[in-house]
């Protein structure tokens, strides 16, 4: 087991040993999810803070049940209804919470950086949930977690990331994740979305949907981030549907055990047919799922709990 880190921050500074240690701590937990009793006490006592300062479905409930099935109290802060509306400092809010003992805190934020801020003046545990476009750590670890378990393996399968690359946090995780676990990606979507630049990151990078498909092991889609684009990137929706939008036409062209794969929220119809992202290709309720036992196997291991699942349970 390889894991000494307080905080998940981000995915670039992870090693691929760590990587393994949290999908192979994930997989002990899903186990724990096909108990009668799925609740495990290794986190009994600690206190979660869960500060989502943007919106979220499956990133916030499931890390709130994951630490409910750690054992811990989890606080839900509901940024909205807090004193950050009448002005106060994430730097103050955070420390108050902490004078509350609060032992680790879950933050998604609008800014890149938000959770490393933290960290320079919090004891306590942070966890990135996503910041900005720069990482959403969790998410590539529930993806690349659901890949090597349908697929068996990382190393040398062709994952194609096809859309709005530049504003996905999700895109940027991915590609450190896959790149250290010896995957090969491929990127895809609108020049101005997906800039050559990304080539440094040791991807492919291709404008032809269909060079992007016809290999790919694992296509996993992304949604148009409009709320991070302060211009236009492309001239319609229905243009970038029909250029680069996943149809059933053009799944029929793909590898026959290909993997469809999407972070959510799907836009269906627009990046995805809505037939497409129910079909039997399409592994996205799996991923969320499976986003469960891996936030599950983070708290665990960043709380530095040593003793075995089993043990623990
Ligand atoms: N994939 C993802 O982060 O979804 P939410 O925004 O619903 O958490």
């Amino acid at each position: 087991m390889s894991w000494t880190r307080k905080h998940l921050l981000d995915i670039e500074s992870l090693s691929p040993e760590e990587i393994i240690t949290v999908l192979d701590t994930a997989s002990g937990f899903k186990d724990v999810g096909k108990r009668d009793i799925k609740k495990v006490p290794a986190l009994r006592g600690k206190t979660v803070i869960n500060l989502f300062v943007e919106p979220s479905t499956r990133t916030r409930i499931s890390f709130e049940l994951a630490a409910q099935r750690l054992s811990a109290d989890v606080i839900n802060f509901s940024a909205e209804a807090s004193s950050l509306r009448k002005g106060e400092t994430l730097k103050d809010t955070t420390r108050n919470l902490q004078a509350l003992k609060a032992d680790m805190f879950i933050i998604r934020h609008s800014a890149a950086g938000a959770p490393h801020f933290l960290t320079r003046f919090l004891d306590a545990h942070v966890i990135n949930a996503g910041d900005g476009a720069h990482e959403h750590p969790t998410q590539a670890l529930l993806d690349t977690f659901t890949i090597r378990e349908k697929k068996g393996r990382l190393k040398g399968l062709n994952v194609t990331i096809l859309g709005d690359v530049l504003f996905s946090r999700v895109a940027r995780s991915n590609i450190w994740a896959l790149t250290k676990m010896g995957a090969k990606v491929t990127l895809c979507g609108p020049v101005t979305l997906v800039p050559k630049i990304f080539e440094k990151l040791g991807c492919r990078v291709t404008h032809r949907i269909e060079e992007a498909i016809e290999d790919a092991d694992v296509i996993n889609l992304l949604r148009i981030q409009h709320e991070r684009q302060r211009k236009t990137f492309f001239p319609s929706l229905n243009e970038y549907t029909a250029l680069f939008g996943l149809s059933k036409e053009r799944l029929a062209r793909c590898k026959s055990d290909v993997l469809i794969m999407h972070p959510g929220p799907i836009n269906r119809g627009v990046e995805i047919d809505s037939e497409v992202a129910d079909c039997d290709h399409s592994v996205i309720l799996e991923q969320v799922t499976n986003g469960l036992a891996i936030r599950m196997a983070v708290l665990f291991l960043v709380n530095g709990t040593r003793v075995p699942i089993e043990a623990s349970a």
